[in-house]
């Protein structure tokens, strides 16, 4: 007996570890055979030898040995013991866990792979979720308990619908498109909203369906790494286009694109508005040169000062120029986990192929939900109730700022929005204190991490998840950091 099970003897069971016992023992064995420790042709001791061995219950070996004989890897003849399986070669390793020295060589993978994960972006080593963090909402305040019973509602009502396989569900199409005329003068039929996991998500497909390789994109300088993220993913090239105090300045230039992703209503990172005047020479032009126009209205619910300009897209008379982009990850919460784009009439079809063929499909119930919480007026509330409170945290930081350290940095106050820009009076390394910062549990982003070979400097900084004692937090470590390393400067 003891020979028959010294192949047992480097499993080891854990009871109570939240693992059924069968289920560990299942696995052990499994990994024993891939790696053969047991080897074709061994005979497994009957399972009551085995039970009393582990002195655990016969049932709980025999549910292990009839799941490995559906897998194929034990045989259990007619009255005989079971056998371990000949399996081919190929599929035993003596180590199964990937490691540096056995993974695939670099070049098996795509281009994008290498690039994407070369990439800095998102923007590597930042801490998550600490003071400062850009463009994040406060969860704490969002009305869980209100979104809860949307989602139940929705959720009871899937009970009596067939399984339709809506790629965009009507009444949420129907409820953002009211919203977004109501509040961003978007003009659009129902069916040209499209609903994907996040902006990004649209942004991705946007680019897929308007660029090739090769083609040319222009993207503002500085800029939204998302969106160099989603046209670098199609083997596009992108030209920066600098931004001035208007917006995106693309007077005077030759190279034609097929494609101008714009932030018009709060430029990112620099906050700055487009006139009228830039939108509608925007729009000339990209209709005269036949390229699109990519909108990304990412954090546009929220304005502290006046009232907000309408987008673009509501300029397009024709509609065939703009996609419009926008999130429900600043209006909510970040991890819910919805955007959106209102394409042109003549993609809309497209788009929702698209959808279907990369799998970029909103669960229906949360769609149902969400259009349940808009219709209810929970959405306009709860940004109602948010504006109040972003609008005093920003005054509250600006001021905090210019207090603690108006002698090294400026910054302006934002009209509106989720993030504001620092500058400094003489040369800094923003890297540097971003790195600095970030050991010290506060988040500055580097501005120079937004630009395409320009010598810009400042910190982009968020200030709306926030309350005030983590603003003055973030203040103090800011002004220590800045004060004790004059060698940044
Ligand atoms: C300018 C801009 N566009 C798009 C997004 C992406 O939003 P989502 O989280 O829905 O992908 C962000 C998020 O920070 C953003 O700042």
């Amino acid at each position: 007996m003891k020979n028959a099970l010294s192949g047992l003897l480097d499993i080891e069971l854990t009871a109570g570890n939240g693992v059924p016992l069968s289920r560990q023992l299942c696995d052990q064995l499994r990994d024993a055979i891939l790696s053969g420790r047991l080897p074709t042709g061994y005979q497994l001791p009957s399972s009551r030898a085995i039970a009393d061995y582990f002195h655990i219950a016969r049932n709980t070996v025999s549910s292990a040995i009839d799941q490995l004989t559906m897998e194929g890897f034990i045989d259990v003849a007619q009255g005989r013991k079971p056998v371990i399986t000949d399996l081919p070669k190929r599929a035993l390793s003596s180590d199964r866990k990937m490691n540096a020295a056995n993974a695939p060589d670099r070049t098996a993978r795509s281009k994008w792979a290498l690039r994407i994960s070369d990439s800095d972006w998102p923007f590597a080593g930042e801490p998550r979720a600490v003071p400062f963090m850009p463009g994040l909402a406060d969860p704490r305040e969002f009305p869980h308990d209100l979104w809860a019973r949307c989602l139940r509602s929705a959720a009871r009502r899937v009970k009596m619908t067939p399984a339709l396989g809506t790629v965009n569900r009507q009444g949420l199409q129907v409820a953002l498109l009211q919203h977004l005329e109501q509040f961003r003068g978007v003009r659009a039929a129902p069916s040209q909203v499209i609903v994907t996991p996040s902006a990004q998500a649209a942004l991705e497909l946007i680019s897929r369906l308007t660029l090739n390789v090769g083609d040319l994109a222009w993207v503002e300088n500085p800029g939204y790494r998302g969106a160099r993220a989603a046209i670098e993913s199609v083997g596009a090239r992108i030209e920066g286009v600098n931004v001035d105090a208007s917006g995106l300045n693309f007077e005077g230039r030759t190279d034609l694109p097929q494609a101008i992703f714009v932030t018009p209503s709060h430029q990112y990172p620099t906050g700055v508005l487009m006139p009228v005047a830039r939108r509608q020479a925007l729009l000339r032009l990209a209709s005269s040169v036949g390229a699109v126009i990519v909108e990304d209205d990412y954090d546009s619910e929220f304005h502290y000062d006046g009232r907000p300009v309408a987008a673009l897209q509501s300029l397009d008379v024709m509609g065939n120029n703009v996609f419009y982009v926008g999130t429900f990850s600043k209006a909510t919460y970040a991890d819910i986990r919805v955007g959106y784009a209102v394409v042109p009439a003549w993609l809309a079809r497209t788009f929702e192929q698209a959808q279907r063929h990369t799998g970029q499909i909103v669960s229906a119930t949360v769609q149902d939900g969400l259009a349940e919480f808009i219709n209810e007026g929970y959405f306009v509330s709860h940004i109602r109730k948010m504006t109040r409170i972003y609008r005093s945290r920003r005054d509250h930081l600006v001021m905090s700022l210019r207090r603690e350290l108006g002698d090294i940095l400026k910054v302006d106050s934002p009209a509106g929005g989720m993030q504001m820009l620092i500058r400094f009076n003489e040369y800094v390394d923003d890297n540097a204190l971003s790195a600095r910062l970030g050991a010290a549990g506060v988040i500055g982003r580097a501005l120079s991490r937004h630009c395409i070979d320009c010598d810009l400097r400042g910190l982009f900084i968020g200030f709306a998840a926030w309350n005030v004692q983590e603003l003055d937090h973030g203040v103090h470590v800011l002004a220590s950091e800045l004060r004790a390393n004059p060698a940044l400067r």
